[in-house]
């Protein structure tokens, strides 16, 4: 979805996550990993986060997801305030409202990969027949419709990232989060796999933030920023 009323400043009409002054930092003895950062996404949004390594990239991700605490800032999800939750409401509208995809896949060897997709949809105590009717539908869009009964280790790893994408969006989340998920795959494969992740958080009507080093898969993306210790700046990937 474009936003074509959008201003000057760049700012959604109606913010889906709002990240405001947020600032990281592990040891008190060194200087934060970063401060000052602003970020603010509509739903239909999908962009890509660059940075060098060691940057901050992962530990934004996690702050956002509600899995560590910043030392100053806020990050609001569509009206919830992330960072004013105790673990446990972190934890549940993690499990509602968002999607997760890692660069090591976590599908999960001892499950069927029906099995691995619907985990989030255990978890919010979604019954078994329109669990099992929404897990066909995402496979089946994904690219994996016959891949259901199978084992996840008889996967390549194209195919173990597409049912992580599945798994992630398997529950309609608002906001789907991606960790450098491609870094394990070969450039054409990588491609492909962000090709589905694009289609598949358009077609949610939810917003993504890709994390990538790379700039041909920062291009996938509607627009890049890219972390520095100072904030989110706008940037425009190269290859
Ligand atoms: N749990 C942690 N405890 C202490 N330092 C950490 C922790 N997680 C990350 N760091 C440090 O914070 C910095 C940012 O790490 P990270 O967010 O993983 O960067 P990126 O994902 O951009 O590579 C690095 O210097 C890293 O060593
Ligand atoms: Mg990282």
């Amino acid at each position: 979805m474009r936003h074509y009323t959008r201003g000057v400043n760049d700012a959604p009409l109606t913010p889906l996550l709002e990240v405001r002054g947020l600032a990281k930092r592990y040891r008190t003895d060194r200087p934060p990993v970063f401060s000052g950062i602003d970020l603010t996404l509509a739903a239909g949004d999908y962009i890509a986060i660059m940075g060098e390594s060691g940057v901050g990239k992962s530990t934004l991700l996690n702050l956002i997801a509600g899995l560590d605490r910043p030392d100053a800032g806020t990050i609001r999800l569509g009206g919830a305030e992330i960072t004013a939750l105790d673990d446990d409401d972190a934890t549940l509208l993690r499990r509602a409202r968002m999607g997760f995809v890692f660069q090591a896949f976590h599908v999960l060897p001892y499950l069927t990969v029906t099995q691995n997709v619907a985990v989030p949809l255990g978890l919010l105590g979604v019954g078994r027949r329109e669990s099992d009717a929404r897990v066909g539908e995402v496979l089946r869009s994904v690219g994996l419709a016959d891949a259901g009964p199978r084992s996840p280790r008889e996967l390549s790893g194209g195919e173990l990232q597409r049912v992580a994408i599945a798994r992630a969006l398997v529950h309609r989340p608002q906001l789907v989060l991606a960790d450098e998920p491609t870094g394990n795959l070969d450039p054409r494969t990588a491609l492909q796999v962000l090709e589905v992740l694009r289609g598949e958080i358009r077609a949610s009507g939810g917003a993504g933030i890709l994390i990538t080093h790379s700039p041909t898969a920062a291009r996938t993306a509607d627009r890049s920023l890219r972390l520095t210790a100072q904030g989110l700046e706008r940037y425009e990937p190269t290859p």
